[in-house]
């Protein structure tokens, strides 16, 4: 696996690979790799020439009471399972290299990023899409992977690569589970015990709401109060919000009539967990 830490050269080698029509599967990440994202790689090796993963740790999609200096960084580990996934090329930038001095400009998909996590997290998904359109002028990738657990992520994702005519093709994987259920995320190392006894009910209650819209139920508010009731004897569990919306563009529901998502997003203890289920 070569290391690539400058933008230049990373501009270099993938135009080259241009050159010669190789197609270039592309993963973001911030490292602390999982299951989730080695599932990423998979797919992107099945249909490209090429496979690059980004691991940087980007600061603007923190805010300021989000502990950056707490992100997990064990790189050694990452470069391991990445070597061993047979990952072609791993960009590996500095904050510096990325972010110089005089850095100044934001891309913000507007409305998106104001919703579900975006309230919480004001200028969370500005950071990303800013890194992200950054990280594809870089490698110009044919193909870029998502995992479906960020879903307001790929949405955003998915709609600045609109707007902006990029010719990225973009695919979202399905999240990856514990065997219990919990989605695999670089911040369950934060839960306890006990809360990572309670953390699997985020995904238990996701189950029950798409039951219940199974059954015939269509009535969003109310299935909604369902999920809160059985969350509620959950004491580790603080819940932020349960949206059922459109899995298109994520605009809310009243009533399940089209392809709908439902998103739920808690505290556990002191770890913000995020999680979806398309029904
Ligand atoms: O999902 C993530 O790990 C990050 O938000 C991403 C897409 C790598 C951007 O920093």
């Amino acid at each position: 696996m070569k290391i690539i830490t400058s933008t230049q050269e990373i501009q270099k080698v993938t135009s080259k690979l241009r050159e010669k029509n190789k197609s270039i599967g592309f993963i973001p990440t911030m490292g602390a790799l999982h299951e989730g994202h080695l599932q990423l790689v998979r797919e992107s090796k099945t249909k490209n020439d090429v496979t690059i993963v980004s691991i940087f740790v980007n600061p603007t999609q923190f805010s300021p009471t989000e502990d950056l200096t707490k992100y997990p960084r064990p790189i050694e580990q990452d470069k391991k399972l990445l070597r061993r996934e047979k990952v072609d090329i791993l960009f590996y930038p500095s904050t510096k290299e990325i972010y110089p001095t005089d850095f100044q400009t934001t891309v913000t998909v507007n409305q998106l990023s104001r919703i579900l996590e975006g309230k919480s997290r004001p200028t969370h998904f500005a950071g990303v899409s800013t890194i992200v359109l950054k990280l594809f002028n870089l490698i110009s990738p044919t193909n870029t992977y998502f995992g479906q657990k960020d879903f307001q992520q790929c949405i955003v994702i998915k709609q600045m690569i609109r707007d902006l005519n990029l010719p990225i093709i973009f695919n979202m994987v399905p999240t990856v589970r514990e065997p219990d259920g919990l989605a695999l995320s670089s911040r369950n190392i934060f839960l306890n015990s006990q809360e990572r006894l309670q953390a699997v009910n985020l995904y238990q209650s996701l189950l029950f709401g798409k039951k219940l819209i199974l059954l015939g139920n269509k009535n969003v508010q109310k299935i909604k109060s369902e999920m809160d009731n059985y969350l509620q004897k959950y004491k580790l569990i603080r819940l932020d919000y349960i949206e059922i919306c459109d899995s298109e563009n994520l605009s809310p529901l009243k009533v399940v009539s089209k392809k709908a998502v439902i998103l739920i997003s808690a505290n556990v203890g002191k770890t913000r967990l995020i999680d979806n289920i398309i029904i």
